[in-house]
């Protein structure tokens, strides 16, 4: 919204969580801000090249603490030094703790190239590239680009999807609107600098494309097949059952490992996770609606068993999952 009104805008999680409470006057311990948005008229760069700090130096300890197997166990409590660090409080409280940032701000964590490791990351199969199916940037194929005031107006989350194909090319569009929104003329927005979060996709009914499990390297919109075919009572069941996900044309898991993601940035990760998970889920579901389909946010599924009934890597731990697909009554069955 805030490109639409002529505003620039930075969303981050990169702040010093005491002073910023200090400011808003919150009670410290009982309330804390999980976001900024900063906006500002257009004009100088004043986006700060950081976007992303380490909320501690990051110990050998906190990585392998960290690490796939911990991050898989659902069981997993923090040890007994950790419950020290941050008082008998809740878990999500002791995490909102635990990933504070400190007053001085934190020396820059080794960014080693992410965008790299992005494409890089689980290249072992060559890939579909959506590439050819994106109309070049500014044209009239793009519904979102043209009024994106419409589509945040009227945009509300699908409650059920009928089964049928969405076409490739509009996956490609969706998926495009998301990855690269400056491609598609939707002005700058929020930049998810420095984010270690991936993309795996569900194609359960994409016409011209086959089913299956995909790892959507993001600058070349390139789909590398994990597993080929996907039950749709596989993904339904993922999602704790709801039929949106059964229902769904395409399933976007937003994925990370958490240990690298720690390795990075400390306890904080999780919180950048959660931040643009949630960016790159609005962007879905914008692009979607203007395309005539629909989307919702999926945040009820069961973490444990991802890789065993989607091959998503077991590193992998999913922070959100997007559904796409086509709304109940939209088209003729
Ligand atoms: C983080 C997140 C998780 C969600 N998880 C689910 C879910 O598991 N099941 C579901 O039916 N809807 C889910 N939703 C969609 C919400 O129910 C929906 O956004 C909410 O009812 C508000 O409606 P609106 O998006 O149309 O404004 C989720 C939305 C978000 C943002």
């Amino acid at each position: 919204m805030a490109p639409a009104l002529g505003l620039r805008v930075h969303l981050t999680a990169a702040f010093c969580d005491e002073r910023l409470e200090d400011v808003l006057r919150l009670e410290s311990g009982e309330e804390g801000a999980l976001a900024v948005l900063a906006l500002n008229t257009r004009g100088k760069p004043e986006r700060p090249h950081w976007s992303a700090l380490p909320s501690a130096p990051p110990s050998a300890e906190a990585v392998s603490d960290s690490g796939s197997d911990a991050a898989a166990d659902t069981d997993a409590h923090p040890s007994d030094d950790a419950d020290d660090a941050v008082g008998r409080a809740p878990m999500l409280l002791a995490l909102h703790r635990a990933s504070r940032l400190p007053p001085e701000r934190p020396r820059l964590a080794a960014a080693g190239d992410l965008a790299e490791g992005l494409e890089a990351r689980y290249g072992w199969t060559g890939g579909v590239s959506l590439i050819e199916d994106v109309p070049a940037r500014g044209s009239s194929r793009w519904p979102l680009a043209h009024d994106p005031f419409e589509a945040i107006l009227r945009r509300r989350s699908t409650r059920r999807f009928q089964r049928g194909q969405m076409r490739r090319a509009q996956l490609a569009r969706i998926l495009a609107a998301a990855y690269a929104p400056e491609n598609i003329g939707l002005s700058e927005q929020p930049s998810l600098d420095r984010s270690h979060l991936m993309t795996f996709i569900a194609v359960l009914s994409v016409e011209g494309f086959e089913p299956g499990v995909y790892y959507l390297a993001p600058h070349g919109l390139e789909m590398r097949l994990v597993r080929p075919g996907c039950a749709p009572e596989a993904v339904q069941y993922l999602c704790l059952g709801q039929e949106l996900g059964g229902d769904a044309t395409a399933v976007v898991f937003h994925t990370a490992d958490l240990a690298d993601a720690v390795r990075a940035f400390g306890d904080r990760a999780y919180r950048y996770l959660h931040l643009d998970a949630g960016l790159l889920g609005e962007r879905l579901d914008l692009a979607a609606l203007s395309e005539g389909c629909g989307a919702s946010g999926i945040g009820g599924f069961f973490d444990d068993q991802v890789t065993d009934l989607l091959g998503i890597p077991r590193e992998q731990a999913v922070v959100y999952i997007t559904t796409l697909g086509l709304p109940a009554g939209s088209v003729e069955e």
